[in-house]
């Protein structure tokens, strides 16, 4: 089966090297940051207005599928707004305490940026209440007797959380935020418009049309998108009569490497493969289907179905998915007929 790590179309960060070439690719302003266009023109309304109250701006909550640009617009805030930002992660604010460090470093007006903010320890979210609205914490200082309570005033601060999985969050953490974003996967032309613009910086020559080929390859991610382009950069460079990225070198890369037209790989493939072929194309279950492919439910529900979903090859029904016409059609198989 195939590994996570290994996979190449996983909208996951490969490792470090491919963290901080990321961090190259990393668009600095809002002008730079190519799609989601209906995210920046609320986004540059509301940064002018704050910047015009001279306020910091309210607390802004990103979700979506993990590599389509969270952190990356965290930054570009913090950058439009000319403020410092602190990043952190759920998981790691393990005590009330680790909160409070954090907040005491900020000036007026710093952006925290909590990434995975779905993982917030229950404590730790209940001291971000007072904080997020009034710009306050009640701490307990001290054990046993001497323990007393402190009332501690913080700076006006923007919180920026990120969560793959809104549905995580709990209401009243939620409510707290004014701004609230859905990133939606990428169009075609903004992926290629990403590629060409990262082949740039790679300084790396590519055609129009391999641009377009692997944008359409790349599951609606900037992340893949990027990590494919890196991967064909390979190929076109050993490749003695090929230096620019065309078509022919994007096919040919990408189809020993096994990414379909779609962007689908093995374990996609598979997926969809075991529910026409042992479940008359459903319903199956999620549980049952990610047992046949030998995956974990979570891993499945989280890196598999939502592309598959996305595109159109399964939907999701109250007895489990369902391989849809368009999943047939992709794989090239006949649609059984059901009376
Ligand atoms: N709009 C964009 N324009 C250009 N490049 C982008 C854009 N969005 C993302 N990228 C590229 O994709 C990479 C992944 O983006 P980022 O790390 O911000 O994703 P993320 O949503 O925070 O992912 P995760 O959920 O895994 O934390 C960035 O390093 C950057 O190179
Ligand atoms: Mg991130």
């Amino acid at each position: 089966m195939a590994d996570d790590d290994e996979r190449l179309v996983s909208p996951e960060p490969a490792d470090e090297g491919e963290d901080s070439i990321e961090k190259s690719l990393r668009p600095q302003t809002l002008q730079q940051y190519i799609g989601q266009d209906p995210i920046k023109h609320e986004l540059r309304v509301y940064i002018q207005a704050a910047k015009q109250r001279e306020e910091s701006l309210d607390h802004v909550l990103l979700y979506g599928p993990p590599g389509l640009g969270k952190t990356t617009m965290a930054m570009v805030i913090a950058n439009e707004m000319g403020v410092q930002i602190r990043t952190t992660s759920g998981p790691a604010i393990e005590k009330p305490g680790d909160l409070v460090a954090l907040l005491n470093e900020l000036q007026p007006g710093d952006i925290l940026f909590i990434d995975e903010i779905h993982r917030l320890p229950k404590i730790v979210e209940e001291m971000l209440y007072s904080a997020m609205e009034d710009f306050y914490i009640d701490i307990v200082v001290g054990q046993g007797p001497t323990a007393h309570p402190v009332h501690f005033p913080l700076p006006p601060f923007t919180l920026i959380g990120a969560t793959t999985r809104a549905g995580l969050l709990s209401a009243p953490l939620r409510d707290r935020f004014g701004i609230v974003e859905h990133m939606a996967y990428y169009r075609t032309e903004d992926l290629q418009e990403i590629v060409q613009r990262s082949a740039a910086i790679f300084n790396t020559t590519i055609a129009t049309e391999g641009a377009h080929e692997i944008a359409l390859r790349s599951r609606g991610t900037p992340r893949i998108a990027n990590r494919l382009l890196k991967r064909i950069r390979d190929f076109a460079e050993v490749s003695p009569d090929h230096s620019t990225i065309d078509v022919a070198i994007v096919d040919h890369a990408l189809n020993l490497l096994r990414v379909d037209s779609a962007g689908l790989d093995r374990t996609d493939i598979k997926l969809l493969r075991t529910m026409i072929d042992y479940y008359d194309g459903g319903p199956v279950g999620l549980g049952t289907l990610a047992a046949n492919v030998g995956e974990e439910t979570e891993t499945v529900a989280a890196m598999y179905e939502p592309y598959l979903l996305q595109r159109g090859y399964l939907k999701r029904t109250a007895r489990g998915r369902v391989v849809t016409a368009a999943g047939y059609e992709h794989l090239g198989i006949e649609m059984p007929h059901h009376d």
